[in-house]
């Protein structure tokens, strides 16, 4: 366990919150349990990677089974505590289920990497983008959060630290997008993307605020800019390295809660 200072295990079990309030599985308890939503690929796989490698259960999200399940074989040729858990985060039933579903094996989660994410922006330019199409960026890169957020909060409560990690991007760094030269020089002129990103840093920080006296932190973390179907694989980061970085934060043990994580220090 990752030496947090916070409230007591038994502190921390739930007492109202609708699910079984139940001690950990004590045979796990050494193991961290995570859950990554959308790590069929990219970023979300890569994290899934680097957990699973320090020895984590790693429950795979993933909308597709076959993906999750192809994501999952691949994990376990390498050694790895992999299980597939069909979660698509606009589907509140998958979301439920899949909540559940960690509650049945392990009672528990440790560590929550919301990683799902859209971006169906282009081609179109800011003031073409249908609203139906900005309706599905935000009910994955926005609801979707929320939703798994509070379907997975019961089983973090139970964890001696329970940390939630939400993939943000700079792109949702307000003072990036006051500065016109720098968003249309890097062709991000992104409306749904943006925003979305945008909305996801104040869901963190309202989360984090209604955390604190919790012993869940909950950050924003940003990978960088890196190559994956996201962006047609034009970014100038790995996967790996993407991945490898939101791992290293989710491990972190003195990380303040509400902090917006990344490498190049990136403003909320
Ligand atoms: N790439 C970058 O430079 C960059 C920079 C900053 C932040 N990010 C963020 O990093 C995260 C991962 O992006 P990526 O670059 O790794 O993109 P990616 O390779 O396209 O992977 C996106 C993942 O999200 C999954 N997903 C999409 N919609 C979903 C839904 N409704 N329910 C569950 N899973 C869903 C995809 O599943 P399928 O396999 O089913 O498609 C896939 O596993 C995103 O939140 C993104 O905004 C990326």
């Amino acid at each position: 366990m990752p030496g947090i200072a916070g409230p007591s295990f038994r502190r921390a079990l739930p007492t109202t919150d609708g699910v079984r309030n139940r001690s950990p599985v004590t045979s796990t308890a050494s193991q961290q349990i995570a859950l990554i939503t959308g790590a069929t690929k990219g970023i979300g796989y890569a994290t899934a990677r680097e957990l699973g490698k320090r020895g984590h259960v790693v429950f795979v999200g993933a909308r597709d089974p076959e993906r999750g399940m192809k994501a999952v074989t691949d994990l376990s040729e390498e050694g790895i505590d992999a299980r597939c858990v069909r979660l698509d985060v606009t589907d509140l039933a998958t979301v439920e289920a899949a909540a559940a579903y960690v509650d049945t094996e392990f009672g528990r989660l440790d560590i929550l990497i919301n990683n799902a994410g859209v971006s169906l922006d282009r081609p179109h330019r800011p003031s073409g983008l249908p609203v139906a199409v900005l309706r599905a960026i935000y009910e994955t890169n926005v609801f979707g959060v929320v939703a798994v957020t509070n379907a997975m909060l019961p089983l973090l409560r139970r964890s001696e630290a329970g940390p939630i990690l939400n993939v943000s991007s700079e792109l949702g760094t307000v003072s990036f997008l006051t500065d016109q030269a720098t968003l249309t020089a890097q062709n991000a002129l992104l409306l749904g993307y943006n925003s979305s990103k945008a909305a996801l840093n104040a869901i963190t920080l309202v989360y984090a605020a209604e955390l604190h006296d919790s012993q869940i932190r909950v950050n924003a973390v940003s990978p960088g800019f890196c190559a994956t179907d996201l962006n047609g694989n034009r970014g100038i980061r790995s996967a790996e390295e993407g991945g490898a970085s939101v791992a290293r934060q989710a491990l972190l043990a003195d990380t303040p809660t509400g902090v917006f994580i990344a490498e190049d220090a990136v403003p909320w």
